[in-house]
C-alpha cells in the first residue's frame, strides 16, 4: 500500500474508535430511554427484551405456629378458672400481698382466675399479735382491701394453731413459767375476738383450728407433737375428752362474726387412714354438742401418686355425711397442691417431661371430675390451690432443701401447664403436651 493510503485508513479507523468509545451514561438520550424501559415496555417487545434471569428459588420459611396452650395465666385466650365451675364451687389461691400490686401480670393473672383468696402466712398469729397487747394488721388490712376491690370471698388462716402462733402465748404465771389455762383462754378469746370483729362481714371463711389432729391418728395432736393447748387447757367440762380448747375457739369465733363460715382445717385426711377417723369422729362429737363447725377444710398436699382418687373421694363423702349434725356442713378443699415427687423421694429435681406433664394434668383431671361429682352432691363449695404458680410454692425445697417442685397450674414463667388443661377441659391434654414438647 502506498503510504499516503496507509495514513489516511489509520485516520479513518480512528475517527471511528472514537465515535464508538462515547460512555453511555454520558449520552442523556440512552439514559432516559433506559428510565423508560420499564419491564412492562420491554414485556410489550419480546423480541427485544433480555433474557430474563432466573432467581434462584427461597426456602420457604415456617412460621413457627402461635402457641394455643402454652399461653400467659393472665391471656384472654385461656379460660377462667373460676368461671369453668361457677355455679359448682369457689375456686381460689393462696397469695401473698407483696405480689398483690395493681397492674401486674401476676395481678392480672389472679383477678382473672379467682374468686377466693387467703394469705399464705400474713394472717397467722406470729405475725399479727407478736407481743402482749400488739397487733399487727398492715398486711392483712392490705388482702382485705385487695378482696374488697376485687369482690373476691376471703378465707382468713388461721386463728387457733401449733405452728406460727406467738410464743408468749404458752408462757405465763403457771408451773415453770409456762401459761395457765385461764391465760391462754384469755389470749385466745382477745386475739379471736380483736381479729374477727376487724373483718367481720368482710372475711367470710376462717380456718379457726388448723391442724389439732395426731399424725398417728391417736386422736389429739398433743405435745409429742408440738401443741401444747390441750396440755394447758385440759378438759374444761369434764366429759373425758380434751377436745375443749377446740370447742372454745369455735363458740369465740361464732360470736365475733356470727355470719362467717367456721371451718376446722387439717391434713393428710384425704388419705383416709386412722387420722381422718379421729377428725371425723372428734368433729362429730364436737357437732352433737352444738359447737358452730361450718365445715371441715381437707387441705389436700397430695402427690402425684398419691392418695387414688377415690381415697380421696371417700374421705370427702365421710366427712361430708357430718351434715346430718349441721345441715349446712360443708368440706372444702383448702390447700390443694400435687407434688411431682412420692414423699419417700430425696431427689431435688426431676425433667417436665412431656409425659409428666400429662401425668400431672391427668391427675388434675381427675381431682377436679371427683371434685365436680362431690360439688354436685352438695358436699363442697370450694377448692383453693397453695400458691398460683410453680415459681413460688412451699414445695421447691420442702421436704428436701435445694428441691425444685412443679405442683400447680401455671409453670415459673406463670404460663398455663398442661395440667391448667386437664382442670378445664380435659379433652385438650394431648395438644397442649405436644405444644409443651415442641417449646422445649
Ligand atoms: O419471712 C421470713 C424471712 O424474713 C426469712 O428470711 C426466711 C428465712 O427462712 O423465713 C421467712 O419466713 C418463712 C415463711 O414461710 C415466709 O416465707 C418461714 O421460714 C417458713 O417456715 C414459712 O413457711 C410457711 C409454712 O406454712 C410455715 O409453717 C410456708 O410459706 C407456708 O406455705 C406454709 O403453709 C402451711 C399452712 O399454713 C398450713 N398447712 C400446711 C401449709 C404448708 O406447710
Amino acid at each position: 500500500m502506498h503510504k499516503r493510503n496507509y495514513l489516511a485508513l489509520l485516520l479513518a479507523l480512528f475517527l471511528l474508535l472514537s465515535a464508538c468509545s462515547v460512555p453511555k451514561e454520558e449520552n442523556p438520550d440512552d439514559a432516559a430511554a433506559a428510565e423508560a424501559e420499564s419491564p412492562a415496555d420491554i414485556a410489550g417487545t419480546p423480541e427485544e427484551a433480555p433474557e430474563p434471569v432466573e432467581e434462584p428459588e427461597e426456602e420457604p420459611v415456617e412460621e413457627p405456629a402461635a402457641p394455643q396452650y402454652l399461653l400467659p395465666a393472665w391471656d384472654e385466650a385461656l379460660p377462667s378458672l373460676w368461671e369453668s365451675f361457677d355455679g359448682l364451687f369457689k375456686v381460689g389461691a393462696a397469695v401473698n400481698t407483696d405480689q398483690l400490686k395493681p397492674d401486674t401480670d401476676f395481678y392480672r393473672t389472679v383477678t382473672k382466675h379467682y374468686n377466693v383468696f387467703v394469705t399464705e402466712n400474713e394472717m397467722k398469729p406470729m405475725y399479727v399479735n407478736p407481743a402482749e397487747g400488739t397487733f399487727n394488721f398492715t398486711a392483712p388490712d392490705q388482702f382485705v382491701a385487695f378482696g374488697e376491690e376485687v369482690g373476691a370471698t376471703l378465707r382468713g388462716h388461721t386463728l387457733i394453731w401449733h405452728s406460727q402462733a406467738p410464743d408468749w402465748w404458752f408462757r405465763g404465771s403457771g408451773e415453770n413459767g409456762r401459761a395457765t389455762r385461764e391465760e391462754l383462754l384469755s389470749r385466745m378469746e382477745t386475739y379471736i375476738t380483736e381479729v374477727m370483729t376487724r373483718y367481720q362481714g368482710r372475711v367470710a371463711v376462717w380456718d379457726v383450728v388448723n391442724e389439732a389432729f395426731s399424725d398417728q391418728g391417736k386422736g389429739l395432736r398433743m405435745e409429742d407433737e408440738g401443741s401444747q393447748y390441750a396440755a394447758i387447757i385440759g378438759d374444761l367440762d369434764g366429759d373425758g375428752n380434751l377436745n375443749d380448747y377446740i370447742e372454745q375457739a369455735f363458740y369465740l369465733a361464732d360470736a365475733a362474726d356470727p355470719d362467717a363460715q367456721l371451718i376446722i382445717n387439717d391434713y393428710s385426711l384425704e388419705n383416709g387412714d386412722a387420722k381422718l377417723d379421729s377428725f371425723y369422729e372428734s368433729v362429730k362429737g364436737m357437732l352433737e354438742k352444738g359447737v358452730p363447725i361450718d365445715g371441715a377444710g381437707i387441705q389436700a398436699h397430695i402427690q402425684i401418686g398419691w392418695p387414688s382418687v377415690a381415697t380421696f373421694e371417700k374421705a370427702i363423702e365421710k366427712l361430708a355425711s357430718l351434715k346430718e349434725y349441721n345441715p349446712d356442713f360443708k368440706v372444702q378443699i383448702t390447700e390443694l397442691d400435687v407434688s411431682i415427687f412420692a414423699w419417700d423421694d430425696q431427689s431435688k429435681i426431676k425433667e417436665m417431661t412431656p409425659q409428666l406433664q400429662a401425668e400431672l394434668a391427668t391427675r388434675y383431671a381427675d381431682l377436679f371430675d371427683m371434685f365436680r361429682r362431690q360439688a354436685e352432691k352438695g358436699n363442697l363449695d370450694m377448692v383453693v390451690t397453695w400458691g398460683v404458680y410453680d415459681g413460688r410454692s412451699w414445695l421447691d425445697n420442702y421436704p428436701v432443701s435445694g428441691r425444685v417442685n412443679a405442683p400447680l397450674l401455671f409453670d415459673r414463667q406463670m404460663n398455663a401447664k398442661p395440667a391448667f388443661w386437664g382442670v378445664v377441659d380435659r379433652t385438650k391434654i394431648p395438644d397442649a403436651c405436644a405444644e409443651v414438647q415442641t417449646a422445649q
